[in-house]
């Protein structure tokens, strides 16, 4: 065999020695891609809802319960419960459940009653207060999906009148959630819970009712973290 023949060759069992290596490198890679990836999923199961049963985020805010929608520009002057958020105008009971939902990898339901709310903040906080002193049930406009799927049903909500609002009354009213942890989320100006919890767990003798957080309204735009760190 001339020199310039046996060259070719050793380059050659160089050359697929070399190629054989990198392959078996991306294989390794591609396993230990795997490997963590199934390691997330595995942690997310042990600290979030899959391990659990799935979660349910239920809110109710005035957005989607009033009849008149809200003026262009509206701000906290002008009606006191409303974030302005990148995606639009929020409540705040619906900012939590979004962060919570997002955090638990749970549905999210929102309450809207048959029987609507004015935009105008005043005589919202009035209809409310009436409504309260003839225990109104206001009939739902949206119903949830086999609510038997769920283990944890996470509520949020502003506190009205110190209770909770009459819609929330008749989402209770609906549906037996027995057996389930319910996590109540409760958004306020001052009164806190009040007794909301505890009025809970006698609508619902057969769950298992406990305090969420309670946060401030005004607090709630600078509360994504603190949310997210209490159900986690
Ligand atoms: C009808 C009505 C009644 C309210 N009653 C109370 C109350 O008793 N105590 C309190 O701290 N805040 C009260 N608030 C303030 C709300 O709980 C607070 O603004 C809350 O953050 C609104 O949440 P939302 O944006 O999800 O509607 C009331 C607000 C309304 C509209």
């Amino acid at each position: 065999m001339d020199m310039k023949k046996l060259l070719f060759i050793l380059m050659m069992a160089l050359l697929s020695l070399s190629i054989f290596t990198a392959c078996g490198n991306s294989a390794e890679q591609t396993a230990t891609d795997e490997q963590t990836d199934t390691e997330v999923t595995e942690q997310e199961e042990e600290s979030g809802s899959a391990a659990d049963g799935k979660t349910l985020v239920v809110y109710f805010t005035r957005i989607g319960n009033t009849g008149e929608g809200f003026p262009e520009g509206v701000d906290a002057t002008t009606s006191a419960s409303l974030q302005q958020t990148d995606e639009g105008l929020k409540g705040n009971a619906q900012m939590i459940a979004e962060w919570v939902a997002d955090e638990t990898h749970g549905d999210i339901f929102a309450i809207e009653s048959e029987d609507l709310y004015p935009a105008d903040y005043d005589a919202t906080v009035e209809k409310a207060s009436t409504d309260q002193s003839d225990k109104a049930r206001p009939a739902l406009k949206t119903h949830v999906d086999n609510i038997n799927q769920y283990k944890t049903v996470v509520m949020s909500f502003p506190n009205w009148w110190g209770d909770l609002p009459m819609p929330v009354y008749s989402f209770f009213d609906e549906y037996d959630l027995s057996g389930k942890e319910v996590i109540v989320y409760v958004t306020h100006e001052g009164s806190g819970y009040s007794d909301t919890v505890s009025t809970i767990a006698e609508l619902e003798p057969g769950a298992d009712v406990r305090e969420g957080l309670s946060i401030r309204g005004g607090d709630v735009s600078n509360s994504e973290t603190e949310v997210r760190d209490s159900i986690k």
